[in-house]
């Protein structure tokens, strides 16, 4: 049993990677400032694994409370680092808000790791860092693309003050996952998406129209370069994920490593169009989810899916759960939270 810290643990995919720990017997820190979550996540992590995991009210800004915190659950063995704000449209907005929470937040983690001798660390990266890719699948090693927005910036500069700590430190290590899009929610229903007002991403939306809380759904530009002209994404399950997570997290507590800076796509290599994941969703669930054509959104891209080979040798891991599978559980969230029978 390791003592891991997971920063922004009851968050969307932090409170479903911290569910995964639980169940492989590590013992959780969770450090969140409830910005993007609600500390009743504590009671849906509970309901599944029986166990409350220690809970700290921080926020990672806070050099001096992060840095208690590590005195009083020392030893920490790791870090699970998903605290950040995540929002491209808002970042664009709001830049110095997503360079400080998310570029800062990262500095003030590594100095207080620095200061109480933790040398393990997972990342939440993302397939934003490579934008719009010349090959498909994309692979590790695809050129980065220079950001289209300030939340992509965030994640690409985070990745390369990583990089020249474990150059400067030779006792560290890390794990950089880029995650591809992450859906759906615990086959339990006890935890799973919260997004707060108009949710940006596609399935939140597609549950939330389908509940009858949004008119239709818009399909932004069915004019791409793409069999049914939408675009295409690779959707992975969050629960696959969070998998992901436990397993690159015990290579590096069992200094399994290849190098000290282990970089993984973490998708399904499968790539999905709108109009496809909206019959997915009717599919699996019986229920219409009206929709109209709107023009393309702006800063996106046409299509992007992962190259998997790398993360599944390398984890023994596969993000294997059908669509339909995940859309369920999707929409079994929304019913739950919304309190539909
Ligand atoms: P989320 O907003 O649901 O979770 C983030 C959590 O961190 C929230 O609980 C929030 O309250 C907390 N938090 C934010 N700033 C904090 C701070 N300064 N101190 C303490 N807690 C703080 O987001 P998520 O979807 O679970 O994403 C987790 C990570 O994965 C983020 O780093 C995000 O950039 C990355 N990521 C997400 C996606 C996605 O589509 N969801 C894709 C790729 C990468
Ligand atoms: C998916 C597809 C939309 C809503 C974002 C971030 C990325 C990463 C994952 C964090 C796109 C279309 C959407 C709607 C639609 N996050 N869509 N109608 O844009 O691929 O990626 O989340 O790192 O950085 O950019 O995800 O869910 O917003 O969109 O047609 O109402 O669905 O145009 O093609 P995206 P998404």
């Amino acid at each position: 049993m390791a003592h891991i810290l997971v920063t922004g643990g009851l968050g969307y995919i932090g409170s479903h990677t911290v569910v995964e720990l639980i169940q492989h017997k590590h013992s959780v820190i969770v450090v969140d400032n409830l910005s993007n979550s609600e500390q009743s996540v504590l009671q849906g992590i509970y309901d599944i694994t029986g166990v409350l995991p220690a809970f700290e009210h921080i926020d990672i800004c806070n050099k001096q409370e992060l840095s208690n915190c590590f005195t009083k659950h020392s030893p920490i063995d790791a870090v699970i680092h998903f605290a950040a704000y995540k929002a491209v449209g808002e970042s664009v907005q709001k830049p110095l808000e997503y360079y400080t929470n998310n570029v800062y937040g990262l500095l003030v983690l590594l100095d207080v790791m620095r200061a109480h001798n933790c040398n393990n660390l997972v990342f939440s990266s993302s397939c934003t860092v490579y934008g719009q890719p010349t090959e498909l699948p994309v692979t590790e090693q695809a050129p980065l693309q220079k950001a289209t927005s300030p939340y992509g910036n965030t994640k690409q500069i985070c990745e390369d003050i990583i990089q020249d700590y474990i150059t400067s430190n030779p006792l560290f290590k890390a794990s950089l996952l880029r995650y591809f899009n992450p859906i759906g929610a615990h086959p339990s229903a006890c935890i799973g998406e919260l997004p707060k007002g108009i949710p940006n991403n596609l399935v939140p939306f597609i549950t939330q129209t389908a509940a009858g809380i949004r008119k239709e759904l818009q399909v932004f530009g069915n004019d791409y370069n793409t069999p049914d002209g939408s675009a295409i994404r690779d959707y992975i399950y969050v629960v696959d994920l969070a998998k992901a997570h436990v397993a690159s997290l015990n290579r590096i507590l069992n200094n399994n490593v290849n190098k000290a800076c282990e970089i993984c796509n973490l998708g399904t290599g499968t790539g999905v169009s709108v109009l496809e994941m909206i019959h997915a969703f009717e599919q699996a669930t019986g229920v219409t989810v009206p929709y109209s054509i709107a023009p393309r959104r702006a800063g996106d891209i046409e299509q992007v899916w992962a190259s998997t080979s790398y993360a599944n040798k390398l984890l023994n891991w596969k993000a294997d759960t059908p669509l339909i599978e995940i859309m369920r559980t999707a929409w079994n969230w929304e019913k739950k939270i919304r309190g539909i029978q």
